[in-house]
């Protein structure tokens, strides 16, 4: 059956479903229309944000890029030259490696959805500084409740320390940690630096291999969901902290939700080769 994101059966009725992340709720939005109006706008907001000093030397902000309905999320350092020029991230050299590394594992560009820690370009390329993630950090975290992808993929250091502070890059990357709430993290190097030398870009190549086995994981895992046998993403599951406390409410929520959707496929579930692959 052809099933596109926008086309999807998925319905919810207001208000049904939640999505925590740290301390913060957020609304489970599982409607694609009503997804991607909601990231337009954040996206909206974005480009006219001035909350941290990085506004004052920026052409364009930087919000992301990709399918609001993505099970991959993509989280890179900052906008370098190039994305600061077209408002777009990873379109420069770096950007051109990770889309073809992408494509050589079957997953198109167009399918995931790609950010970075801070929106701004810092000026001449330089770190991020911690006043400037921690002003950004609240359109990260409503990207992710918003998108509320199954895998999260760091790309670089900058990224990786939000979910693990003090970890090192070069240790823990391709390592698939379980970071609770139904998601996955792949930490990555950063294209930049796999482009620059040659082991780490074998490693980079390595690790995306991983990258399509997680998605068809993540998609059945979805598909569970939607019928209201499992969890969706951002909600308790079990072996998490609060599964105990509310996983039967979570539970009653979701089936709450699947009760009012018609949903035969999701976008994704259809049977088509790698290259087709539509990840929800
Ligand atoms: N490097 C990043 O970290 N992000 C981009 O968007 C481009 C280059
Ligand atoms: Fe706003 Fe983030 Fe840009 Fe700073 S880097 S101005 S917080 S969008």
């Amino acid at each position: 059956m052809p099933v596109t994101a926008a086309g999807s059966g998925l319905k919810q009725r207001e208000g049904l479903g939640r999505v925590s992340l740290g301390d913060s709720v957020y609304p489970l939005i599982l409607n694609a229309d009503d997804r991607a109006a909601a990231l337009k706008a954040l996206e909206t907001a974005v480009r006219g944000c001035v909350l941290c000093k990085l506004a004052r030397t920026r052409t364009n902000a930087v919000p992301g890029d990709g399918s609001s309905m993505a099970v991959v999320l993509f989280v890179g350092e900052g906008p370098g030259f190039d994305e600061d020029k077209q408002g777009l991230p990873f379109v420069g050299r770096s950007g051109k490696f990770l889309t073809e590394s992408l494509q050589r594992v079957g997953i198109r560009r167009a399918d995931v959805y790609i950010t970075n820690v801070v929106k701004c370009r810092p000026p001449e390329n330089r770190d991020p500084e911690p006043d400037e993630i921690d002003a950004c950090k609240e359109y990260l975290d409503r990207q992710i409740a918003l998108i509320n992808p199954r895998i999260i993929v760091t790309l670089g250091r900058h990224s990786l320390s939000r979910w693990l502070s003090g970890a090192s890059i070069t240790k823990v990357h391709g390592q698939i940690r379980n970071i609770g709430h139904g998601r996955v993290l792949l930490p990555m190097f950063h294209p930049a630096a796999a482009l620059r030398n040659e082991t780490w870009r074998n490693d980079f190549t390595r690790d995306m291999e991983k990258l399509p086995g997680l998605v068809a994981r993540a998609l059945h895992a979805n598909e569970a969901a939607a019928r209201g046998e499992a969890p969706w993403a951002g909600q308790p599951h079990p072996g998490d902290a609060d599964y105990a406390a509310h996983g039967a409410e979570g539970g009653q929520t979701i089936e709450a939700d699947a009760g009012a959707q018609e949903v035969s496929a999701l976008p994704g579930s259809e049977e088509a080769g790698p290259a087709q692959m539509r990840l929800l």
